[in-house]
């Protein structure tokens, strides 16, 4: 159990390479926190910073208020699982899990390792294996003896690099939910890496969302899914992502509306309070409204636009059009299959045109030079920061 404490931590690699810029965050005990973003981000090596594999070359990191710099990793009390597992591939399942236990000095007792394995092994439903050897498991539990192995030593952090990352899509969904479970019996402080939203939308109390070594946002994943601070964490958070088109912000006395493709929708609710408490004028902007945010229209004249249908992904309990607005913005949004008959959902092809309107209690508004939410309160890394072209996973 421990705090986990990072205080303008940098890393520069050879070559002047800054993976990580002035890294800020205050892990609270048993928290379990996330960090997420594109490949090359700077998770890992963040993540190995606080393990002590990696050097720091600037900042502090505090493991229960003590500055842990210049700490061995053994001395750190952190337990890590990677990506690859990393199982001896000579050693029994339970071998490997006692592996980390046999190297302490003074030696543990042979009757207390085995009570820990054990006592693992059961946790992790894999009792029935321990005589086996690696290579006579499945990839999920593989998975479970690398988590096993993590698990017996006694440890104030848990770290877990994309530990479900080599996983098929079945066994990535099953696993997570057992990671929900282990948090909750092992009760301790984890930080988890992944590249994948979902995965940090579903495991986190809290989400650290990072690019090209800044971190772009930080809370829970209700405040980064419906208050992204910028354009980056709003794309990045929610599947399909969501959609972004030019328009205006109009400030006509104490109302706001936007104007995307023609239209004139009011902002309503919460967000025009917001504008207004602000003090926001009338500008251009990037407009955002997720797929889920878009209602069909029977009628034409209810609807705020007309758009053409390109393709249907039919996804079982909704689907998902892709359309195209009449200035050639592409789209997607979502509908429940409940809300279609039979004779409408035969009709959603290609070519069809589709009349929407949108629900103005839940639009984005980004300013188009420096990416940041109009109604943000925290500071955020600019466009201007970032690097372009950064490949993503
Ligand atoms: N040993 C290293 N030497 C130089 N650059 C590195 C090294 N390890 C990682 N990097 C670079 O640091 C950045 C962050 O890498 P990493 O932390 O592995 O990202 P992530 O885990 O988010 O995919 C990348 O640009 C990567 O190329
Ligand atoms: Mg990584």
């Amino acid at each position: 159990m421990a705090s986990v404490k990072l205080t303008d931590v940098k890393k520069i690699y050879q070559g002047n390479v800054v993976a990580v810029h002035d890294f800020n965050l205050d892990i609270k005990d048993k928290e379990f926190i996330v960090f997420v973003g594109p490949s090359g981000c700077g998770k890992s090596t963040t993540l190995r910073m606080i393990a002590g594999l990696e050097e720091i070359s600037e900042g502090t990191i505090e493991i229960d208020g003590v500055v842990v710099n210049d700490l061995q990793p053994k001395d750190r009390y952190i337990s890590m699982v990677f990506q690859n597992y990393a199982l001896y591939p000579h050693l029994t399942v339970f071998e490997n899990m006692a592996f980390p236990l046999r190297l302490l000095r003074p030696r543990m007792p042979n009757a207390e390792i085995y009570k820990r394995v054990t006592q693992a092994a059961e946790v992790l439903g894999i009792t029935q294996y321990l005589t086996r050897k690696p290579k006579a498991l499945s990839g999920g539990q593989r998975q479970r003896v690398a988590i096993g192995r993590a698990m017996v030593k006694d440890c104030k952090v848990f770290l877990m690099d994309e530990p479900l990352s080599n996983l098929d899509a079945k066994l990535r969904n099953q696993m997570r939910a057992e990671i929900i479970l282990l948090r909750k019996k092992i009760d301790t402080t984890f930080i988890y890496v992944t590249h994948d939203q979902t995965e940090a939308m579903t495991l986190g109390d809290r989400i650290v969302i990072m690019k090209d070594g800044f971190i772009m946002q930080v809370g829970s994943p209700t405040e980064v899914f419906d208050h992204p601070n910028n354009l980056f964490v709003a794309e990045f958070i929610g599947a399909p992502k969501m959609n972004i088109v030019k328009s205006q912000l109009l400030k006509e006395g104490d109302k706001y509306y936007v104007n995307p493709f023609g239209s004139k929708i009011e902002v309503g609710g919460a967000k025009g309070k917001q504008l207004l408490a602000k003090n926001v004028e009338t500008q251009d902007i990037l407009l955002g409204f997720r797929p889920e945010h878009v209602r069909l229209e029977q009628n034409p004249s209810a609807s705020n636009f007309k758009v053409t249908l390109e393709v249907n992904e039919m996804m079982g309990s909704e689907l998902h059009l892709h359309v195209v607005a009449e200035d050639g913005s592409k789209l997607i949004v979502r509908i429940p299959t409940i809300q279609l008959n039979d004779k409408e959902r035969e009709e959603m092809v290609y070519g069809k045109e589709l009349y929407l309107s949108f629900e103005g209690k839940v639009m984005h508004f980004f300013n188009p030079e420096t990416e940041i939410s109009l109604l943000s309160n925290q500071e955020s890394p600019q466009k201007s920061d970032l690097k372009q072209d950064v490949p993503e996973e």
